[in-house]
């Protein structure tokens, strides 16, 4: 029996992640949400990885936004607190998975990122989840895994999936930018895909680093609003491509997020599914009762 103890448990990401490892043979679960255990607290963090062989970091500063103006405390989350956790993993023997994102990368590539691509934020979410990896990687160079995704959707959140599905009945048509490319990724998956990978790993099949989680192919924002549209039976002409100037935000975006997935081989894992395969499993069980159609033209 592999003891697993997630963080952020209360999540998007968390709250799929305790469900799929809860359904998962030979694996105990302990899910801490915030008012568990604050991974900003180095005490409380060495007491609540006692006793697991497994930790998976979901929790996080995320909003992104909202970090460019209170940098230093997004960067006690998100870097701060993974360095609690690997340091308590280190004396406990244990595996860290750490969630980590596309937004380390300065987003002007023209090819998929490999992991071990150079780093650059455009942003103070990036710099503070990219301090994050460091002390994983630093603290445990032999159980440390730093698993990158993006543009997350589930069940269990805010996201740009349900957003959409909102304004459809709200809007007859809707801007959404085009010239932001990523590879829209579902919590489901994700989450099926950490419990495989952190069982390689205690059984020593998956070699420590980093790991790309995310789909595969790519598509704009608003190729996704397309899909989502379409896939839901709806028309998805309503939705118009725009560009990012339209809409400025306080935290830059990289206009290129697509993950190279090589790093999977080591472990010997096939990369995660296609965007739109996942998407289309997804909706069913996001929206019970929506209608499935073809992909968009
Ligand atoms: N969402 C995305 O598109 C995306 C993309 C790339 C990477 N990621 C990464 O994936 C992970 C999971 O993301 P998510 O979408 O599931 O985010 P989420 O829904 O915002 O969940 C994050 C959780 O962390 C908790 N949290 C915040 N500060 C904490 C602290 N000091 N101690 C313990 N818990 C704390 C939050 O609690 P409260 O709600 O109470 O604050 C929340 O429950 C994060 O590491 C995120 O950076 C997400």
């Amino acid at each position: 029996m592999s003891r697993w103890l997630v963080t952020g448990a209360g999540g998007m990401l968390g709250r799929d992640l305790v469900e799929v490892l809860g359904a998962t043979p030979g694996t105990s679960v302990t899910g801490l949400t915030r008012g568990g255990l604050d991974v900003t607290d180095a005490a409380a963090a060495e007491a609540a990885v006692a006793g697991h062989d497994v930790v998976v970091n979901a929790a996080g500063w995320t909003d992104v936004d909202g970090a460019e103006s209170a940098e230093a405390e997004a960067a006690r989350v998100n870097g701060a607190g993974p360095r609690n956790l690997a340091a308590a993993c280190a004396r406990h023997g244990a595996v860290l998975l750490q969630l980590s994102t596309d937004y380390v990368f300065r987003g002007d590539a023209a090819s998929p990122y490999p992991e071990d691509a150079p780093t650059g934020p455009v942003n103070a979410y990036g710099r503070g989840k990219l301090a994050g990896e460091r002390a994983v990687r630093e603290l445990l160079p032999e159980h440390g895994f730093v698993v990158r995704t993006a543009w997350l959707y589930g069940a269990h959140g805010r996201n740009f999936v349900n957003t959409m599905l909102a304004l459809a009945g709200q809007r007859e048509t809707l801007d959404v930018v085009d010239d932001q490319v990523g590879q829209p990724t579902w919590t489901r998956a994700l989450a099926v895909r950490l419990a495989a990978l952190g069982g390689a790993a205690v059984s020593g099949r998956a070699p420590a680093g980093v790991y790309h989680a995310t789909a595969s192919g790519q598509v704009s924002w608003c190729g996704l609003a397309r899909a989502v549209f379409a896939l839901s039976g709806l028309d998805p002409e309503r939705v118009r491509p725009t560009t990012s100037d339209r809409f400025v935000r306080p935290a830059p975006r990289p206009s290129y997020s697509v993950l190279g997935h090589a790093a999977w081989q080591r472990a010997g894992m096939a990369p995660m599914a296609d965007w739109y395969a996942e998407l289309a499993a997804a909706l069913p069980v996001l929206t019970p009762g929506a209608a499935a159609s073809a992909p968009p033209a």
